[in-house]
């Protein structure tokens, strides 16, 4: 029954995530950008960009200017979200990949990371007036969410185990259509569920800043003005 359910809502959240997601980058993709608006100074060739979008991406390189303390929790959320998810890649692939087996140690601790720099951002909304002020609920509510998933997936690691073989063949037989029995850890399975719901918001909700930063104009666009005529593209 929980078996079911589970895999059921993930199979449901997956074809959510995948076409929302492909319809928005879509939208984004089809919106002319009228005007020649890169934010200055910016790269004056199409190398420069991308190295300016990675730059963006890896590095956070605008926020730092910005502000140094959401860029020291922003940047410690983001890339330590992103080691505990390549962790996870452990679960997906059998054999286990080389690199995959290699990170799991430094891994552990990224979800430490993960879960200090969400803290600090949530601090931030609450504790700096001005910020506090602009905060929608829904900042309030991603926040909680991602702090529910690090939370539940350190308790665990740490606290209470779960039977990660069980687990593993549930999601290789997930992945093939026919789930093995989900172990029914509570932990586990308030994990799973936050995951679902983050899969199921993310196409609607803020979160589409990830893919959106490489369709910003501001960003992905060099300083060319005089050299080539800009046209609107889009559709
Ligand atoms: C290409 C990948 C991504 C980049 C470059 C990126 C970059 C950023 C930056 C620079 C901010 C700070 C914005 C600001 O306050 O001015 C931010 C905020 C945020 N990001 Fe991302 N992000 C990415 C992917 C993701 C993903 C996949 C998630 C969640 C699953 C996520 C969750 C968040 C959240 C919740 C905030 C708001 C933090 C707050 O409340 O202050 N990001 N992101
Ligand atoms: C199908 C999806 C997922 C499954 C099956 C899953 C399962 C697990 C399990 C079993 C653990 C405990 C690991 C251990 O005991 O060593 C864990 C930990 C963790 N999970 Fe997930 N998880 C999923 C998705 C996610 C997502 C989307 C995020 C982040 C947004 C996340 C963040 C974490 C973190 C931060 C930890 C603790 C650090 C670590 O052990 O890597 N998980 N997860």
């Amino acid at each position: 029954m929980l078996t079911a359910l589970i895999a059921g809502l993930f199979y449901l959240a997956t074809a959510t995530l995948t076409i929302g997601l492909a319809r928005k980058i879509l939208v984004y993709a089809r919106t002319p950008a009228p005007l020649k608006i890169p934010t200055t100074p910016a790269p004056t060739s199409r190398a420069g960009v991308a190295a300016r979008l990675l730059r963006e991406v890896v590095l956070f390189e605008s926020l730092f200017k910005a502000s140094k303390w959401t860029w020291l929790f922003g940047w410690l959320f983001h890339f330590g979200m992103f080691v505990a998810l390549l962790r996870h890649l452990r679960y997906f692939t059998d054999p286990v990949w080389g690199w995959v087996a290699w990170i799991q140690s430094a891994g552990i601790y990224a979800g430490f990371a993960m879960v200090i720099g969400l803290a600090g951002l949530w601090a931030r909304r609450m504790l700096v007036d001005r910020v506090r002020y602009i905060s929608a609920p829904s900042d309030h509510l991603m926040l909680a969410l991602l702090l529910g998933i690090g939370g539940s997936g350190l308790l665990m690691t740490y606290v209470w185990h779960t039977d990660i073989v069980a687990l593993k063949a549930f999601v290789q037989g997930w992945m093939r259509f026919r789930p093995g029995e989900l172990p029914a850890d509570p932990v586990l399975v308030i994990h799973l569920l936050l995951v679902i719901c983050l899969m199921l918001v993310f196409p609607i909700s803020k979160l589409l800043h990830a893919p959106g930063l490489f369709f910003s104009p501001t960003r992905n666009q060099a300083d060319d003005p005089r050299e080539r005529r800009h046209l609107p593209g889009g559709a």
